[in-house]
């Protein structure tokens, strides 16, 4: 302890004192810099809460869909009809505006072909997008517009029943996060 004689120690000059007193206050200074780096670098509990959620899916039947908050995003969860299905598989790649298949879970290149929007082969029926209109961000409303898939009222796109931007000045597909079917019944995105 600095100031303090030990018995039997010879006393400290004033000189050795401040040498003493300046190494110290280099230590704490040292450990002060370093403490706010570590606490960047490690993420508090709400965003690894937020980094990824999971979704029981098995209340939502053909036809129906849920948004869920993933990211302080709105995300589309919808079970799909046979006839949507069908309808999206139906049309032509030609005739996409967007022809990507916007998937996060795919290669950035994937054609946007109804099976690659989906959540794949043997759970096409399900249907996975960020709830965001690719022209401007606005939340889109399910089933509606042309192509009975999503609209976007606040300038008029129309989305099918894959998500594929069909007609309107959104450029591309809503985009698809990553997410996969974790049991039969529940998806995890993120
Ligand atoms: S934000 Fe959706 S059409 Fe403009």
């Amino acid at each position: 302890m600095a100031g303090k004689k030990t018995p039997g120690a010879p006393e400290p000059t004033r000189r050795d004192f401040l040498y003493i007193a300046t190494g110290a206050m280099g230590a704490v200074g040292a450990a002060g810099a370093a403490w706010p780096l570590v606490n960047q670098m490690a993420p508090d509990a709400s965003t690894r809460a937020l980094a990824s959620i999971e979704v029981d899916v098995s209340a939502i039947e053909p036809g129906q869909a849920i948004t869920v908050k993933w990211r302080g995003k709105p995300v589309f969860i919808r079970n799909r009809t046979e006839q949507e299905i069908e309808e999206a598989k139906a049309v032509a790649e030609a005739d996409l505006k967007d022809p990507v298949a916007r998937n996060d879970n795919l290669a950035g290149t994937d054609p946007a072909t109804d099976v690659n929007r989906s959540a794949g082969e043997g759970k096409e029926n399900w249907i996975v997008m960020i709830g965001s209109c690719t022209h401007l961000g606005c939340v889109p409303v399910g089933l509606a517009g042309d192509f009975g898939g999503w609209f976007c009222p606040c300038h008029g796109s129309h989305y099918d029943t894959a998500g594929r931007i069909r007609k309107g000045p959104a450029p591309e597909n809503l985009l698809i996060p990553p997410f996969e079917f974790v049991s039969d019944d529940t998806i995890k995105i993120g």
